[in-house]
This record gives C-alpha cells, structure tokens and sequence, in this order.
C-alpha cells in the first residue's frame, strides 16, 4: 500500500470509527460529548509547549525484527498519526532497522527519541559509552540531530548531563531526559528530578504497577517535566493477564474496544503522562494501541473504577 493509499485508508477508517463511536456514545449510559475520533489526542511537553501524540512506540523489541517489519510499523504509525519513536543504543539493531526504514521525510514527521550510558553496558554487556554511543545513534539512525536523548537506566546521569547540555545547545540534540523502568530506581530517579535541568523522564507505569503514581509523576508534574510511560503492558504479561478477562461493557464511554487500549488509556490519562510508549512487532498491535490516541480519555472517577475493576480481579 503507498503512502496515499494509507492516508485515504486511515481517513477512511478514521471517519467509519468516528460513526461506530457516535452511536456508541448515544447508547452509552455515562456517555458525554465524544470528540472527533479522527483526531489524535496530543499533550504539551511543560518546557516547551510542543505537542506529542499520547501514544508512540518502543522498540527494544525490534532487536528480534527484520527491516520489513519495521518499515510496516513505522509507515504505519506515521499514517494513524502517531510520532514518538523510543530506542536505544542498547537495543540491538534496533536503532539500524529504524534508520533504514526513515526516509528523510518520514523522519522529519516523527519524535525520534535514543538512549545512552556512561559505562556503556546494557544488561548483556554490550554497546559504547557517552559521546561515541552517540555518534553511534546518529550514524545508525541516519539523522543530524535527536529530539529526546535520554540517560538510560540512570547510568551517569551526572557523568553525562554537562555533554548533553552543549549537545542541546548545539542542536543536536533538542530535549534532555532520564529513564528507568524499576520500581527501586524511583527514588534516585526522584533525587535527579529535583536538582537537574532535565526536560524529560522515562519511568515504568501500568494499572498493575502503579508505583511511579505515588511520587515520579507528581514531582514530574511539579518541576514541569514532559514523561514517557513505558512498559504500559508490563512487558506483555499485564496485557496477556487482562485478555483472559472479559471487557467490561463501560469500557465503551471512553471509545475503548480492546484491552490493549483500556490499559494505554488508563496509562495517558494520568494527567502527568505525555505520551505512552508500548512496544509491538506486529501491525496490528500497533493499530490497535494507536487507537488509544483517540476518542474520550478516562476522568478521575473513571480511573478510580479502571483501578477497582483491575483490583477485583473480576472475570
Ligand atoms: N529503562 C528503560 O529505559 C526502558 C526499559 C524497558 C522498556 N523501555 C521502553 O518501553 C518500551 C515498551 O516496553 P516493552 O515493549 O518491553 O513492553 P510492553 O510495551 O509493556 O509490552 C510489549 C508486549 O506487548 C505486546 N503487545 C503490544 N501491543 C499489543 C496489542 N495491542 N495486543 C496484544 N499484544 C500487544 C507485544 O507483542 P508484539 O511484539 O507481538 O506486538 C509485546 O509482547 C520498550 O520498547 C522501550 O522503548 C525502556
């Protein structure tokens, strides 16, 4: 399929999914005014005020992918309007397969965030440390610049944050951030917060893990920091856990169809959350998790009862 073709399908589909989630609304017992199911939600990054779509994509898992996968997913992506990309230096020819799939359009249209370490060890001990892993990523990602290159797993934050500060100034690099996705890194995550010009953090967050709601997201919120949500599915096993439930009939007054989307939306509806970065190898999982992007958002009171239907562990 070309890229028209894509746009005219996704417009297509767009306008059939905005008259499917019309009825629903009218039918729906706590139905409200649903906007247009052809627009994407976006939230505004704080130290900016540029705006992202509320659902992107993780790649650690295209380290097992090939180029065609790839290319699918990210051309896809880029045709249901969603724009943020997560890798990282550690993951594999994950950063490889990406750059081979942007054409320079296509990069120009997307969020394309990386990682790096001072040590340079992933959790199998490969990779480069600081300035060479990021040249690295430049060359692999066929790209002048990053938006978003973020300190992985916390690994030199203070080593590392003078060269990402000129790498900033020098525009190539536009945002600064940190990331972790362990519960016992919240509180050194938490001390990085309070004391240093980031723009950015990464943090693990899910309906089953919701640790990072108790203080990472309030103080994200407090020194106005832009947050990316990752492993929203718990690494699949939340998402697994979930399909062996029945969705419940409410789920339809926040424009929800699958699990898949009930656990994103419930994910970027924390009011600190930017964006969502689930991880998926599959076409179709992407589109179902880019669906999360649109209709109505859970409120409050609507996330407290996501939680307590979580909780019960109801069938
Ligand atoms: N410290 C860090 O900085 C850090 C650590 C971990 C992760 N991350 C980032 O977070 C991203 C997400 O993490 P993750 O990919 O490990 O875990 P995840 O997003 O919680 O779950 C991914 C799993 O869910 C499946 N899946 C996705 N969408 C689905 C759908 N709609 N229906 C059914 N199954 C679906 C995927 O299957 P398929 O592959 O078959 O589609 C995959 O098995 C990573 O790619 C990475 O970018 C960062």
């Amino acid at each position: 399929m070309s890229e028209v073709q894509e746009l005219h399908f996704s417009r297509r589909s767009a306008v059939l999914a905005g008259l499917a989630a019309g009825a629903g609304a009218l039918l729906g017992a706590r139905a409200r005014a649903a906007p247009p199911k052809s627009e994407v939600i976006t939230k505004a990054i704080p130290s900016t005020g540029e705006k992202l779509p509320i659902i992107g994509l993780g790649t650690d898992r295209f380290r097992d992918s090939d180029q065609d996968t790839v290319t699918a997913e990210i051309r896809r992506m880029q045709s249901l309007g969603g724009t943020v990309i997560d890798t990282a230096a550690a993951y594999g020819d994950s950063e490889a397969l990406i750059g081979q799939a942007l054409t320079p359009q296509l990069r120009d249209r997307m969020f394309l965030a990386t990682k790096l370490t001072a040590s340079g060890s992933d959790y199998f001990g490969r990779g480069l440390a600081g300035t060479a892993s990021f040249e690295r990523s430049l060359t692999l990602l066929k790209t002048q610049r990053v938006d978003l290159l973020q300190v992985h797993n916390l690994d030199g934050v203070d080593q590392l944050l003078p060269q990402l500060q000129q790498w900033k100034q020098a525009g190539r690099i536009r945002y600064i951030g940190i990331t972790t996705s362990r519960v016992s890194q919240h509180e050194q995550m938490l001390g990085f917060m309070r004391r240093l010009p980031l723009d950015f953090i990464q943090v693990d967050y899910s309906i089953d893990n919701r640790d990072a709601a108790r203080s990472v997201l309030p103080l994200a919120a407090e020194r106005r920091l832009a947050v990316l949500a990752n492993i929203p599915f718990g690494f699949g096993a939340v998402l697994r856990q979930a399909q062996t439930r029945k969705l419940p009939a409410w789920a339809a007054d926040i424009d929800v169809t699958s699990w898949g989307q009930f656990l994103l939306k419930y994910v970027v509806s924390h009011p600190a959350v930017t964006c969502a970065i689930p991880g998926s190898t599959q076409v179709a999982h992407l589109e179902d998790n880019q669906g999360a992007a649109r209709g109505r958002l859970p409120d409050a009171a609507m996330r407290s009862r996501m939680e307590q239907f979580w909780d019960s562990g109801q069938a």
